[in-house]
């Protein structure tokens, strides 16, 4: 069945059905269609188009429809409906009779198709959020499992200075609850109600906007019924939001497939999310890191895909704007898994604590805090930094590391060098100096991760 057609001679080619019907895709949208619907069915009969007989006929109908969409998987088998909200009528047909002809009074599909968007986003964003709230308390765990480990923090991927390994876990946090504000904004941004815009210029008929509002839980109506046909910046601000996320996570993956590599061979990933090679019998492979590093690829596209589409439509609605749904549904699908796996592998990560530590050791890491100890004594931090740079270079040539000098050894190598300052050898000592709100200061860390419980408990 169509919604349309009196003006037409003949119906359309089935090239172009098979092109333009998107019923394939849309029936993810078939509960939200018709509890839509319903809404919509009883803001009629407040404005006086239907009977409240022929309401209460309506939503049985609905509901029955509603029940079979959820529970028969064959219920879409052979349907050739343009789209899901086709369906529904047609459907809606076959079970209220000819009542079904009054439910699209003065209703647009475009508002329609805003409506039912909206309403399935809005819960998205609930699943992505709780979601991140679960990695977001796995990434806590798996600090409060080794408090006092000590790792090289990077950058350039070379070692750099020793930080705590709570506090690399808690940069993470920070991103993930970032990305938990990103959703929550996307979610109080979707949460506006569309119906009463008609196609683009406002409905015919005298709705309560506010009260079809309140019967399905928005917090406000839209303000403009072009706007309404022509906007997508709601799914574009999940989008969006579902990226940074996913880059987050890739770069998690990234650290973690590294980490856990036998040339750094710091970190173990369990069995449980981990591969083996077809071929060579001792390989243990971190695929699931690698499939969310690959999914994020997925899911900035389907933010491209549709700021490309979106991109110069004049206004109000386009068909074009179709293709907002299969980018949509694609990054959630993607976003909701990758986050759910990421928060099972950092439940099976084991960190060999012995293994970094020994690499801070045996590395150069201390070096800024030997020259930044000169520089509280009085050196100009300019020949601090000489004075290290020239002590590690000497003892790159001859293969020492930090714990092959001592107080004399160094005072020796250059007077700056006073016996307060050799202690900052041990990586452990310098951390100390850094108690700065932010830093990797044992005590600093300690408070950041109880406030970082504190924080997820309020998300
Ligand atoms: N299936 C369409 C979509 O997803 C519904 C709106 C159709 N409106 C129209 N004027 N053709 O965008």
């Amino acid at each position: 069945m169509k919604l349309w057609g009196g003006r037409f001679e003949t119906g359309p080619s089935a090239v172009f059905e098979r092109f333009g019907n998107s019923l394939h895709f849309d029936k993810r949208l078939v509960d939200v269609d018709v509890r839509g619907s319903i809404a919509f069915a009883r803001s009629l009969q407040r404005a006086g188009v239907l009977t409240a007989g022929e309401l209460s006929q309506i939503e049985t109908a609905f509901e029955s429809i509603r029940l079979d969409a959820v529970n028969d998987p064959h219920f879409f088998d052979g349907a050739t409906d343009e789209d899901v909200h086709t369906f529904v009528i047609r459907k809606l047909g076959e079970r209220a009779g000819a009542l079904a002809g009054k439910i699209h009074t003065g209703r647009s599909r475009n508002e329609q198709v805003s409506l039912d968007a909206r309403l399935w986003l809005r819960e998205t964003c609930d699943e992505t959020m709780a979601l991140l709230r679960g990695l977001l308390a796995e990434l806590l765990t798996l600090a409060e499992k080794y408090p006092n480990a000590v790792i090289p923090g990077y950058t350039h991927l070379r070692r750099a200075q020793p930080v705590l390994w709570p506090h690399y876990l808690l940069a993470y946090f920070e991103m993930f609850s970032r990305d938990y504000e990103r959703f929550t904004e996307a979610r109080r941004r979707v949460n506006f109600m569309p119906l009463g815009s008609g196609a683009l210029a406002g409905s015919g008929f005298p709705h309560d906007r506010h009260a079809i509002a309140k019967d399905l839980g928005f917090d406000n109506i839209t303000r403009n019924s072009m706007d309404v046909s022509a906007d997508r910046d709601w799914a574009l601000d999940y989008l969006y939001a579902a990226s940074v996320t996913m880059i987050h996570l890739s770069r998690l993956a990234e650290d973690w497939i590294l980490y856990s590599s036998e040339e750094f061979a710091w970190m173990e990933l369990g069995d449980g999310v981990t591969s083996g090679s077809s071929l060579m019998p001792q390989k243990k492979n971190p695929d699931s890191l690698e499939l969310i590093r690959g999914k994020s690829g997925r899911v900035i596209g389907s933010l491209n895909a549709l700021l490309f589409t979106m991109k110069g439509l004049p206004l109000t609605y386009n068909r074009d704007m179709q293709e907002d749904k299969e980018p949509l549904f694609e990054a959630a699908d993607q976003v909701n898994a990758s986050l759910e796996m990421a928060r099972v592998v950092a439940e099976s990560v084991v960190l060999q604590e012995a293994v970094p530590y020994t690499a801070a050791e045996e590395s150069w890491v201390v070096a800024t805090d030997l020259a930044e100890a000169l520089a509280r004594n009085g050196v100009p931090f300019h020949s601090a930094h000489q004075i290290v740079g020239r002590l590690v270079l000497t003892s790159v040539r001859s293969g020492k590391k930090p714990a092959d000098w001592n107080a004399a050894s160094l005072a020796e190598f250059d007077p700056a060098f006073t016996p307060d300052v050799a202690r900052l050898l041990d990586p452990r000592e310098g951390m100390k100096t850094r108690e700065i709100l932010g830093g990797t200061g044992p005590n600093t860390v300690a408070a950041a991760l109880r406030e970082a419980r504190e924080r997820l408990a309020a998300l």
